[in-house]
């Protein structure tokens, strides 16, 4: 999110390159969690929890048509608030007929808090649909990106599928001989070093459909669970009907999960010294580098669709919660 990730979209399209083989890995050593962890609950954000985020309102660093707001802005704008049912939304202006180039009022948010080695599980329901649109549930350290960068939800325009992808300083690459042992496809580079030759970082586009945009939304959404470990970094994904009991009991047993949707291996990418005090991140963004390089017809299409509020009309986040736990 934070970079280019163009060139890895560009050289294939998000959808499923292949049926990815169940059969073999599913036990292989190493690739399973630690047995016998001990999840312990660190900190839980929902409803009003989000408002205490850092409100990010700097020119967008990937060159989006927006307007990042402020808290107060925010909260006036009615941009950024917690419903009636306690979900926290975030959501792009929808109202406002815009000149042309102008940009879009829209919301990007990060914890106070910073985390290295953590399990992490989002519950969201719904996520910002539309052309133009590039919404991201990520995270980054602040020297970037030498502390890495984790894009757990990515997707642009009228994708249906998520892609899941790492930016990382040298020395880091995504380990293909741990294809068997996840659901989703790695997909374009596999060298994860930004800028490095391409800025593409190395992502996995997972599998199945209902993980991203409108297919997502139809179902309420579901929960995304990503552990950082020293195996490696995971990222399962559970749509709304199918949440394993041990996550809303909140005693997580990621053992018992079954492979992940993703799966970067330690063995080519030193995890513990490649992602580290990580913030996470809410936002979206619009045209820019990734939204507008896709879009049909090319950024200048793009820029010109910005005008359109109608365009906006499901351009929102909905997040339960956010719950992180630490290990032992
Ligand atoms: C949460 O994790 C942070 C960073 O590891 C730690 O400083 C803090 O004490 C933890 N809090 C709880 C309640 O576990
Ligand atoms: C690259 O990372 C590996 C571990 O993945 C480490 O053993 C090696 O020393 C690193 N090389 C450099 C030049 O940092
Ligand atoms: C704007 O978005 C909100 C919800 O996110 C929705 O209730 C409303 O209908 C939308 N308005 C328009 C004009 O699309």
């Amino acid at each position: 999110m934070h970079s280019l990730s163009a060139l890895s979209f560009l050289a294939l399209p998000l959808v499923a390159l292949g049926a990815p083989n169940f059969q073999v890995g599913r036990r292989q050593a190493g690739v399973q969690s630690r047995q016998a962890t001990t999840f312990t609950l660190n900190i839980t954000y929902s409803g009003a929890d989000f408002l205490e985020w850092d409100f990010f309102n700097q020119p967008d660093p990937t060159s989006g048509q927006v307007n990042f707001l402020d808290k107060a802005d925010a909260q006036s704008k009615n941009l950024a608030f917690v419903d009636t049912d306690g979900t926290f939304v975030m959501q792009v202006d929808n109202t406002t007929t815009l000149g042309p180039g102008e940009n879009r009022d829209s919301i990007r948010i990060s914890s106070p808090q910073t985390f290295t080695q953590n399990l992490f599980i989002a519950d969201i329901v719904k996520m910002p649909v539309g052309l133009t649109t590039w919404p991201a549930y990520w995270s980054f350290g602040a020297n970037w990106p030498t502390q890495g960068e984790i894009d757990v939800i990515e997707g642009v325009n009228s994708a249906t599928t998520n892609q899941m992808t790492l930016h990382t300083g040298p020395n880091c690459t995504l380990d293909t001989a741990f294809d068997s042992s996840m659901t989703g496809t790695p997909t374009g580079p596999t060298d994860c070093e930004s800028p490095g030759t391409d800025n593409s970082g190395c992502g996995i586009t997972d599998s199945s459909a209902n993980t991203f945009g409108q297919a997502f939304n139809v179902i309420n959404g579901g929960v995304t669970a990503h552990l950082v470990d020293d195996t490696g970094i995971k990222i399962w994904r559970f749509q709304r009907g199918s949440i394993p009991a041990d996550i809303t009991a909140k005693t997580p047993q990621p053992d018992t999960w079954g492979l992940p949707a993703a799966f970067f291996s330690t063995t080519t990418c030193d995890v513990k010294s490649h992602f580290v005090d990580h913030n996470l991140v809410f936002d979206t963004t619009i045209c820019g580098d990734l939204a507008g390089a896709l879009f049909p017809g090319g950024p200048s299409a793009c820029s010109a669709a910005v005008q359109d509020p109608s365009n906006y009309q499901f351009a929102t986040w909905r997040v339960s919660y956010i719950d992180v736990y630490n290990f032992s």
